[in-house]
């Protein structure tokens, strides 16, 4: 029986466009008509094939089944991307390979490491609402929340703190390119020179890093950590520490950066959770959860499709790319009840910000007690928050990206 062909939104070949000003600042359109009326949209006239999915239990089907659904990216050109060893590490992998890389990661990540860096995160937080509280206004993005999360990164890294604008900028550049490939309508030399000259300089810069390093190990960072760790008689190699060090920077700083300063914007936009976290500090946790569920810091992720499969009646044939659209996930009405209310009283089924299955973010721990030691820090010293501008958005709607924020906050 011939298939139903997919649906398309418009007429003009992109369906959406994550790379397109309309979409980047406003997402939720495509993302309530992917919920309501066409859960599978095939995207034209992208460099990639690629279909959109956009419900919850079709965005975790996906994410869970990792031998259909697999992560490594059979449809880039490597060699023209030129990402050097940027791609050789195990967000792209599948099993078994990417059980091993990351089970020996995972020494790191244990609550133990974690909770070392609490410290750290109380100072930073500290420091930069002491700062805030004494401004009349201030970018949020690049005065607190790029600060906080770029302090803790270096740490964490044990990267010398005053590298943070080498940082910040291989950021920027990776993050207006994530997953833009799969968007783009022609090749971009712009673009693919700009990560190429990020990845090459990030790797010599860790070459060095990690050089150092082995020669002199210290306890209280992770990356030391990964380089003496054993499990089953296995380590890492040198080649294998530097690509997981340039995954932990490039996926922990820009994510967690987005997550606090939504976080404030949601305190902004929900006042009476705002008061309601004033007199009830022990749901802070969940009101994070509700950020990370509203606003996620990865609007989408992807996956290669290796078998024929169907969704809601249309095929989507091996060889294809699938877009998960996390954002509509985490606010379908069939997972969740009043999905656009911000309520941290609420018992909210898990979002998938941080993914499921064996590619579930490895640093979700990290990230939480980051936000958590920031909002702390912010409900007990700040009675009120203003929003002075616009949000400033990055030019790529895959992520939930604000680079500048004006704000001013008012001490008790
Ligand atoms: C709020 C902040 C964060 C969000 C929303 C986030 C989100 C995600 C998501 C959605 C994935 C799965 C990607 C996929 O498989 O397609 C992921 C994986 C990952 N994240 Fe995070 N992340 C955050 C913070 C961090 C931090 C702080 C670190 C470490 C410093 C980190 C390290 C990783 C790593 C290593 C992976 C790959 C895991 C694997 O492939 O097994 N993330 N993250």
């Amino acid at each position: 029986m011939p298939k139903a062909s997919p649906p398309l939104i418009s007429s003009s070949g992109l369906a959406f466009d994550p790379l397109e000003r309309g979409f980047i600042n406003d997402p939720m359109p495509a993302m309530e008509s992917g919920l309501s009326e066409y859960p599978v949209v095939m995207h034209e006239g992208t460099l990639d094939p690629v279909y959109s999915l956009f419900r919850y239990a079709d965005v975790q089907r996906v994410l869970l089944d990792w031998e259909i659904f697999s992560s490594e990216p059979i449809n880039w050109d490597l060699d023209a991307l030129n990402l050097g060893r940027a791609t050789e590490n195990f967000i792209l992998m599948d099993p078994p390979r990417h059980t091993r890389l990351r089970t020996l990661a995972q020494q790191g990540f244990s609550p133990a490491q974690i909770e070392s860096f609490l410290p750290r995160a109380e100072r930073i937080a500290q420091d930069r609402i002491s700062y805030a509280l004494t401004q009349s206004s201030f970018d949020l993005v690049s005065k607190l929340s790029a600060q906080l999360t770029t302090g803790m990164i270096t740490g964490i890294l044990g990267l010398p703190l005053e590298d943070w604008p080498l940082i910040r900028d291989w950021t920027n550049v990776m993050q207006r390119n994530t997953m833009a490939s799969f968007w783009l309508k022609e090749w971009d030399e712009v673009r693919a020179q700009g990560v190429a000259r990020v990845t090459s300089e990030m790797a010599d810069y860790f070459h060095g890093h990690l050089k150092r390093l082995a020669r002199q190990p210290q306890e209280d960072n992770i990356l030391s950590v990964l380089l003496t760790t054993e499990l089953d008689g296995e380590r890492f190699t040198l080649e294998e520490v530097e690509s997981t060090a340039m995954l932990l920077l490039l996926a922990g700083n820009e994510t967690t950066t987005n997550l606090i300063t939504n976080f404030v914007r949601c305190m902004v936009h929900y006042p009476d959770q705002f008061e309601l976290l004033k007199q009830r500090p022990d749901l802070i946790e969940a009101a994070i959860e509700e950020t990370l569920r509203l606003e996620p810091p990865l609007r989408m992720t992807i996956r290669s499709v290796t078998a024929d499969v169907e969704f809601h009646g249309t095929a989507i044939p091996a060889g294809n790319s699938v877009a998960l659209w996390i954002l509509a996930a985490n606010r379908d009405p069939e997972a969740y009840d009043q999905p656009q209310v911000f309520d941290a009283r609420l018992e909210r089924a898990r979002h998938l910000s941080f993914a499921t299955g064996p590619h579930f973010c490895l640093g979700a721990r990290l990230a939480r007690m980051e936000a958590r030691v920031f909002a702390q820090e912010l409900l007990k010293h700040v009675k009120d928050i203003e929003l002075l501008s616009d949000p400033i958005r990055s030019d790529n709607g895959v992520s939930n990206t604000i680079v500048s924020l004006d704000a001013r906050f008012t001490g008790y």
